[in-house]
């Protein structure tokens, strides 16, 4: 089937916390919402990471059906979901998990806390790369613990891990996990096999766990190769805590369910543990087992065409970049579906940036600084939206930098 992601589906009065959140969450749906859109005042979001797009066709009937089933009575996961979760991980990346290595939490967010809860004691490090996806924030200081970050190393535009800096941050006792983002959010880069070995070694040398959060891994762009951070070997397999979800790859955030893929035995059962301790653990949203395994059976040719949709709106920002705002820098997007765009060669200060992209531009982008301060002067841009969207964006952008 083919998809049609220039469609824009009103999310106003949803709840979308990408639309109502901001706007004060209305309940008047425009009639024909890409006009009114077009013709809206309101600011354009292009911030929180999910998609504004339908989720594939089968995920959509298969939840219709089970809601028509209509007993939604506590449900765990089957055979058959975990065979689809290991079957995607094996049909994308030639990647073997065993059925009995996964465990479910109710988001990636929520097991990076349990991680650092599982884990770390009190006065502990947790060694991030910043700039990074901002709630690894909180899940380390929430624990008590304390953010070691061994930043990005920034080069026109390319960022690559600081391995001596690592080797050095990682040796300190009281380092105890590091969180991997992999995808890296908001820099865009796909780690490398050799890259990712590098850090593994590091942290194995030193005795470190691995939170690999791989919630992007299946939103990789043209002629880049994801590596499974566990599929390293074995020894990698064994010192990490791999986090996937089809929440972003398939846009289903909202249904709150991961799989994290822990083969080390002992580090299962820790974390195991302390899921059932605090009472996590147990049954499952029936509607959000049905959308992820239909998902991972049946969603593989939705995702191409998402893919495709989304480099294309990749390209569409470089062109308009290229011809419009050539003192905007936009990294190269290796994966993840969004884009980090340098700001710094218009000379604002951070206010002043603010100003011009919400309050002038009326765009919504995710503030750069939030993800450490390495990211001042950068802001990142949700792709996953409409083109019709983008454009508008990208327009009211360039009307109010060129009246600076
Ligand atoms: C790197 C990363 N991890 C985790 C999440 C969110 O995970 P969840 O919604 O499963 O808690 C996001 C969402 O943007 C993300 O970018």
């Amino acid at each position: 089937m083919k998809y049609n992601f220039d469609q824009l589906i009103d999310r106003n009065g949803t709840g979308a916390g990408k639309w109502d959140f901001y706007r004060g969450g209305s309940h008047a749906g425009p009639i024909n919402p890409i006009d009114a859109q077009l013709q809206n005042d309101g600011a354009v979001p292009l911030w929180v990471a999910d998609m504004d797009f339908a989720s594939p066709q089968p995920v959509i009937d298969a939840l219709a059906a089970r809601v028509q089933h209509g007993v939604f009575g506590y449900t765990l996961a089957t055979d058959g979901y975990y065979d689809s979760v290991t079957g995607w991980f094996q049909k994308r990346f030639g990647w073997d998990v065993a059925n009995d290595w996964i465990t479910t939490t109710p988001g990636v967010v929520p097991a990076l806390h349990f991680a650092v809860k599982t884990w770390c004691q009190p006065g502990d490090k947790v060694l991030v790369q910043q700039p990074v996806y901002y709630p690894f924030f909180r899940a380390i200081t929430n624990g008590g613990c304390e953010i070691l970050s061994s930043s990005l190393l920034e080069n026109a535009g390319v960022y690559r891990m600081d391995f001596d800096d690592l080797e050095k941050k990682a040796s300190d006792p009281k380092v105890k996990i590091s969180l991997l983002c992999s995808p890296h959010n908001p820099v865009g880069r796909v780690w490398t096999a050799e890259e990712l070995r590098r850090y593994g070694d590091i942290c194995q040398r030193h005795g470190v766990i691995v939170i690999a959060d791989e919630i992007h891994g299946d939103l990789i762009m043209p002629g880049n190769t994801f590596q499974p951070y566990a599929q390293l070997g074995e020894q990698f397999a064994n010192h990490s805590i791999v986090c996937t979800a089809p929440s972003k790859t398939f846009n289903l955030a909202g249904m709150h369910l991961s799989n994290l893929v822990i083969a080390n035995g002992d580090l299962k059962n820790a974390f195991d543990t302390y899921l059932f301790e605090t009472g996590i653990a147990g049954g499952l949203n029936p509607l959000a087992l049905v959308a992820t395994e239909t998902a991972y059976r049946e969603g593989e040719d939705w995702l191409a065409q998402l893919l495709d949709y989304i480099h294309g709106n990749y390209r569409a920002v470089e062109t308009f970049f290229a011809d419009n705002l050539p003192q905007l820098r936009l990294t190269d997007l290796q994966g993840t579906y969004l884009a980090w765009i340098d700001f710094r060669a218009l000379g604002l200060d951070q206010p002043s940036l603010e100003k011009m992209t919400q309050l002038d531009a009326k765009v919504l982008f995710d503030e750069g600084h939030i993800f450490g301060p390495e990211g001042f002067g950068f802001e990142r841009i949700n792709l996953a939206c409409p083109r019709p969207l983008l454009d508008l964006a990208l327009h009211r952008l360039k009307a109010q930098i060129d009246a600076l």
